[in-house]
């Protein structure tokens, strides 16, 4: 157990697990639920029968499109669209929030939604301050903590997008589940945007030492209001350096996360924790 919390976790987290909006929300879509997939991820969470996971959630159209017509991870002006653009993305993304415990509800999952707005602030982009403990009270009641990215006050900029992305790695260095996976809309790492290039191999595994390099030759285009993929693979990096094995699986793909979480092989990319 991490003795270091101010408060203990009695029992280790077994999982963290990030559903990215690519893959519970249609893309191109505003405000669009993928039910079908959101659907089966809850169904794989619970069949998987692990009692102490912590669910982030992306905000895929519910978030990126409202984040960057109000230009909220720009420096704040004080305009009053920026205002009502603050409110309005916070809104959307419990709008989708709702969606999503709904979801897990459905199969049984109690949860506990903590929306970041009111447990972490940030600083130029960067977290500033987290408070942690109502993640550790839900783990100790056997509640699923699930929160999301999520627009946060800034102490430079007034306010910013959290990304959920960010949100998993804080949480993993904090709480030190036994692992960490990221569902997204393709199998998982490649060198090359596989969208764009069929050919390219998928990077089944891989250390720290390794994806690193590959940061910088990224040449996927970033259309989000959160860094997309490299800022992505910065952070599931971040944990592994925590010592915490990371899985990048392909959420629309049936079975997928459900591998994923009870350790069974599978495909995707699993960058290996350093130890
Ligand atoms: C974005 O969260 C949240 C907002 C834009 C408000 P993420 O960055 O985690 O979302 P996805 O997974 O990329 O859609």
């Amino acid at each position: 157990m991490p003795q270091y919390l101010k408060l203990v976790l009695y029992m280790r987290v077994e999982a963290i697990v990030k559903l990215g909006g690519s893959v519970i929300t249609a893309k191109d879509k505003p405000m669009i639920v993928n039910n079908r997939a959101l659907n089966r991820l809850a169904s794989e969470i619970s069949a998987s029968e692990l009692e102490k996971i912590v669910i982030v959630h992306g905000g895929g159209s519910f978030g990126h499109p409202l984040a960057l017509k109000y230009k909220l991870n720009e420096k704040f002006t004080g305009s009053e669209e920026q205002i009502a653009g603050f409110t309005i993305t916070h809104r959307a993304m419990l709008k989708l929030n709702e969606r999503v415990l709904e979801a897990l509800g459905r199969k049984g999952l109690k949860v506990a939604p903590l929306p970041p707005l009111a447990f972490a602030t940030l600083a130029s982009g960067s977290l500033k301050s987290m408070f942690y403990e109502p993640f550790i009270n839900a783990l100790n009641m056997n509640l699923t903590p699930v929160t999301f990215g999520d627009i946060v006050f800034d102490s430079d900029r007034g306010f910013s997008i959290v990304s959920g992305d960010l949100l998993m790695s804080e949480l993993s260095r904090k709480l030190q589940p036994l692992k960490a996976i990221f569902t997204i809309d393709v199998d998982g790492l490649y060198v090359d945007d596989p969208k764009y290039n069929p050919d390219v191999e998928l990077i089944t595994e891989a250390t720290v030492a390794e994806v690193e390099p590959l940061l910088s030759r990224l040449r996927f285009k970033s259309s989000d209001a959160t860094g997309g993929i490299r800022f992505k693979l910065e952070q599931a990096c971040r944990i592994a350096c925590a010592g915490i094995d990371v899985y990048i699986v392909n959420g629309l793909k049936p079975g997928r996360l459900f591998k994923a979480l009870k350790g069974e092989k599978v495909r995707g990319t699993l960058i290996k924790g350093v130890r």
